[in-house]
């Protein structure tokens, strides 16, 4: 017998359905409230309010799970690749070796972009921040195939678009980059796997033979994995309302790097450096500066800690913290930032503030840090996450399409003044 619920309006009793999903939550279905009731609910931030049901990604934010597809992360961080978690993302579980060929191979094909493009690049400022490129790129793409804004094409040329956007997003955030940096850019070479491919990009030169270092690459692809999905977090979220419209998935991938580089969301984890920093430069007193985060009158946060869902760990935080250490002494590399957020950690979960509001490390802590030890400069950092994002955000936007989704159109509660006349210029 299917749950319900009951709220009294206006002395009257109303039933509501109850959705139970597969892991056993539960959510009062309030699609008929406004027509049943007259009324509507109302939750800033959404906090407590579901947009779908979904079958991508699973979260227990008391018991720090998280699972694509049902599997684990800190089994497919150790035993995946990330091409793999892509196509498990997307297409709804793990490729054989003959789906993974394919997958790997039609990406392989498109890690081109149009030469035009480099006319866009050599117009934006000195300095310009690569998510500010970045964005306007991946909108920009839209325009060299005018048949990807039909929202109702086949199959086939909806996942050739999804192809484009995976093999062409780390070529754009590469050439970003060098010209950042004022060097040539370095085109793709398809024999390179997809990690591998995007560091010659971004490091190798024309005038030298850039060797790929394994510990390099295979951290980059566990970073990678571990940031592919996370349910209907805000930039999921952004391009899961911008692709409702039936705008082309170029814009709505556009919008979701637009939406993670806010420091509240991906951008924290240049945030979380830029603290780090700070604090060293400041002399390290860390209790002056978790203190600095706990008083309400200082706007300071401490860039890396809490989240919307995780109120005990983040698990991606263990794995990175980990690898942290790994990464640093395989590569020799003795940074005193690592050591400052491990006894900023220790020093902030010691404190109440932090643990009656189930404040811990989150993804962006300890990640920078591991990007740093890569050679990835600080304003790439969320670059990056965008491109681990990548898959997360086309597989919510296919599951959107599949399902049918109406355009997303929020309600309100209007408090403004109520009606009133016009009054002419000379009588206000
Ligand atoms: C990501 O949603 C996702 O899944 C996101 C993400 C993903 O993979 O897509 O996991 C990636 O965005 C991780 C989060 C990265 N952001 C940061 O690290 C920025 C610092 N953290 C915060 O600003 C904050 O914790 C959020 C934005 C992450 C979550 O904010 P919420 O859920 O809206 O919580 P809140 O702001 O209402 O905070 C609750 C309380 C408040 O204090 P009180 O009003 O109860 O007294 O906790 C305090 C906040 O002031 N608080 C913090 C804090 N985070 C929350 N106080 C100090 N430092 C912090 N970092």
């Amino acid at each position: 017998m299917s749950e319900i619920a009951r709220i009294i309006l206006d002395g009257k009793e109303y039933e509501l359905p109850v959705i139970t999903g597969s892991e056993n939550e539960k959510a009062i279905d309030i699609s008929k409230l406004r027509s049943t009731t007259g009324y509507i609910t109302l939750d800033p931030g959404f906090k407590n309010t579901g947009s779908t049901e979904s079958a991508i990604t699973f979260l227990d934010g008391e018991k720090g799970i998280l699972r694509y597809r049902g599997y684990p992360i800190e089994q497919l961080a150790e035993k995946a690749s990330f091409l793999e978690v892509a196509y498990l993302l997307i297409y709804g579980d793990l490729p054989n070796i003959q789906e993974l060929d394919y997958f790997r191979g039609s990406i392989a094909q498109h890690t081109l972009v149009h030469e035009d493009m480099k006319r866009f690049f050599a117009a934006y400022p000195n300095g310009a921040h690569p998510m500010g490129m970045l964005s306007a790129m991946i909108a920009s793409l839209s325009t060299f195939y005018p048949e990807s804004q039909n929202p109702n094409r086949p199959f086939k040329d909806i996942e050739l678009t999804m192809h484009r956007i995976i093999a062409k997003l780390p070529t754009l955030a590469a050439q970003a980059y060098k010209f950042t940096m004022g060097h040539p850019i370095m085109y793709p070479k398809n024999d390179l796997s997809y990690t591998a491919n995007f560091l010659n990009q971004m490091f190798g030169l024309p005038t030298t033979n850039y060797e790929v270092d394994p510990v390099i690459d295979d951290a980059l692809d566990k970073l990678l994995i571990l940031h592919a999905d996370h349910e209907q977090n805000c930039s999921a979220s952004t391009v899961r309302i911008v692709g409702s419209s039936q705008a082309n998935l170029y814009s709505a991938i556009s919008a979701g790097i637009a939406a993670l580089w806010g420091p509240l969301h991906g951008g924290a984890n240049q945030a979380v450096i830029e603290m780090l920093e700070k604090i060293k430069n400041d002399g390290g007193d860390l209790q002056k500066w978790v203190d600095k985060a706990k008083d309400k009158q200082d706007s300071f946060r401490l860039m890396g800690f809490g989240h919307r869902v995780y109120k005990n760990f983040d698990p991606r935080a263990r794995i990175i913290k980990k690898a942290a250490d790994d990464v640093l002494s395989k590569l020799g590399v003795n940074d005193p930032v690592l050591e400052i957020a491990k006894k900023l950690e220790e020093v902030a979960l010691k404190d109440e503030y932090f643990v009656e509001r189930g404040l811990y490390p989150n993804v962006d802590f300890y990640s920078g840090i591991i990007y740093r030890a890569l050679g990835i400069p600080t304003d790439m950092f969320t670059v990056m996450f965008a491109i681990g994002r990548l898959p997360g955000w086309i597989a919510q936007w296919k599951e959107m399409i599949e399902n049918n989704e109406p355009i997303g159109r929020p309600r309100q509660v209007y408090v403004g003044a109520t009606v009133r006349d016009y009054r002419p210029l000379n009588e206000r």
